[in-house]
């Protein structure tokens, strides 16, 4: 027995001896200052990394290449599965898609992880006991990039919640409170207005929560949510949410906290992440020595507990909440009221790596588990709904008054389909419409079997399709009608 204990010392600490490979972008604007300075704290802290350096970002975009990415990155990317990541600046105008956004969703990183806690006093906040961890779903929502202008009037942009999307980040939220010993998870969603989309997000949410009985929960409708939020975030723990209210709250509460650029964040897939900052590339800020490294460093803090170097992560996070303590603050945070120096990126990483080995001794300290593993997900298995077509909304490009619309489409309807309705932006417009409703050129006609709640088929809806446009109503675009086990699957229009 005496032999196995030892044979499991002599494992742990070769593993811990092991250098870990991980891919690093030194990015844009202040990117490689603000990298250069993490990656000395980080090693004179101990971390031992083996890394693969890529370059992506502007000087890719530059030549052409619109993803600002090359195949030899996402090689590497594949290869190491850990990926540091300074910012990157995504050049302004048409053909350019974020790169942020893209090595997200094509790596899988499911979870964006953004906590945000405040240092009262060494740097000003309005809520000193301010400890908020976001958790953001990080692939879908509106973020698809979906969009299309359908008129001469009216633009779309897809907003795409699943199931498992919603199910692979509730779940991150609920292991990861267990895990940092956090006592609530908080869901925001617009589930008022987006029954199915964000209904689904917090359905999903209600149903995972039933599994932590150990851990509170509660959901705020976004808007109510964000203003408590904003107002007393101590009330918060961790909160979930979908993409796009993640964003926008997690710069609301890292800047409440003290400032944006004191957040660092970690992207979580399955076996593989990201970690960076969740400022931007500050291209005025650049070359100058003056960039605070702090997001980044508390983002590379985050990768050395994910890889198993939590020791390290703990001696780095505590010597920068001391220099955090000492009043040496880079510009951003200066404050002539609690700061003692003002200091450059360089003079900054010098402090901490003067203070490793150091606690803080007013701000908490942390300590992660030395050689912790990464949080696994599994999903429910989840039975495939039967799926039946029963009608069609068809949009249609029409510029016209709704009851002449209505007329037109009653006399092609026939004989499988019935229409349902009209409406314009969501508003029903016909039958029984009012002339105050604005109307755009833009109209979803709503049609169904002809006998109620009847099946119909693929080929009658092309059928109708074809009888549209040859009495010139041309279809921009059509979305099937679907009960799912017997359940619509589409939202009712508002009105009917
Ligand atoms: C963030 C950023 C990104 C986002 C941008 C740069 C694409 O704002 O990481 O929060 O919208 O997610
Ligand atoms: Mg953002």
């Amino acid at each position: 027995m005496g032999q196995g204990i030892k044979d499991e010392t002599i494992k742990e600490s070769n593993q811990n001896e092991k250098a870990v490979p991980v891919t690093v972008a030194y990015g844009d604007g202040i990117g490689p200052e603000i990298m250069e300075a993490t990656l000395r704290i980080i090693r004179a802290g101990g971390a031992k990394l083996d890394l693969e350096v890529i370059t992506i970002g502007e000087t890719v975009f530059k030549k052409g290449i619109t993803a600002g990415i090359e195949p030899s990155a996402w090689d590497s990317l594949r290869r190491t599965k850990v990926f540091l990541k300074a910012p990157i600046t995504t050049p302004e105008g048409g053909g350019f898609k974020s790169l942020n956004v893209t090595v997200r969703k094509t790596l899988g990183l499911f979870a964006n992880v953004r906590p945000c806690l405040s240092y009262d006093p060494f740097i000003p906040t309005k809520h000193p006991d301010m400890d908020v961890v976001i958790i953001r779903e990080n692939e879908e929502d509106l973020y698809g990039g979906i969009e299309h202008r359908q008129t001469a009037d009216v633009f779309q942009c897809l907003k795409l919640i699943s199931i498992p999307g919603s199910e692979r980040v509730v779940r991150y939220a609920f292991e990861y409170a267990r895990r940092y010993n956090r006592h609530k998870v908080t869901c925001f969603t617009k589930d008022n207005i987006m029954k199915l989309t964000d209904g689904t997000f917090h359905r999903i949410f209600d149903e995972v929560a039933r599994e932590y009985p150990d851990i509170e929960n509660e959901h705020w409708i976004v808007d109510i949510g964000a203003a408590k939020l904003a107002d007393s975030p101590e009330q918060f723990d961790v909160i979930v949410m979908p993409n796009l209210y993640g964003d926008i709250l997690s710069d609301v509460a890292a800047q409440i906290a003290g400032s944006v650029g004191l957040a660092g964040s970690s992207n979580i897939g399955d076996g593989i992440a990201m970690f960076e900052a969740i400022h931007g590339s500050a291209p005025r800020r650049a070359g100058q020595n003056l960039a605070n490294p702090s997001g980044l460093l508390l983002a590379a803090v985050q990768m050395l507990v994910y890889i198993g170097q939590g020791d390290v992560a703990t001696k780095v996070h505590n010597a920068w909440l001391r220099t955090i303590e000492d009043g040496i603050h880079t510009y951003d945070i200066f404050d002539p009221a609690v700061s003692s120096r003002k200091v450059g990126t360089k003079e900054f990483a010098d402090a901490v790596i003067e203070n490793l080995g150091k606690y803080p001794q007013k701000l908490k300290s942390v300590n992660y588990p030395a050689h912790g593993t990464p949080l696994k997900i599994q999903l429910a298995k989840r039975p495939v709904p039967f799926k039946e077509l029963v009608g069609v909304d068809v949009f249609v490009d029409w510029r016209g008054s709704a009851d002449e619309l209505g007329k037109r489409l009653e006399e092609i309807s026939n004989p499988e389909f019935q229409l349902v309705m009209i409406t314009n932006r969501g508003t029903k417009v016909y039958p029984d419409g009012i002339p105050e409703t604005f109307c755009v050129d833009h109209w979803r006609c709503r049609f169904q079997s002809s006998a109620s709640g009847q099946a119909v088929t693929h080929r009658n809806v092309v059928d109708l399709l074809g009888r549209l446009v040859t009495a010139d109503i041309p279809p921009i675009k059509t979305e099937g009608l679907f009960t799912f086990d017997g359940k619509p699957g589409f939202s009712l229009g508002q009105g009917q």
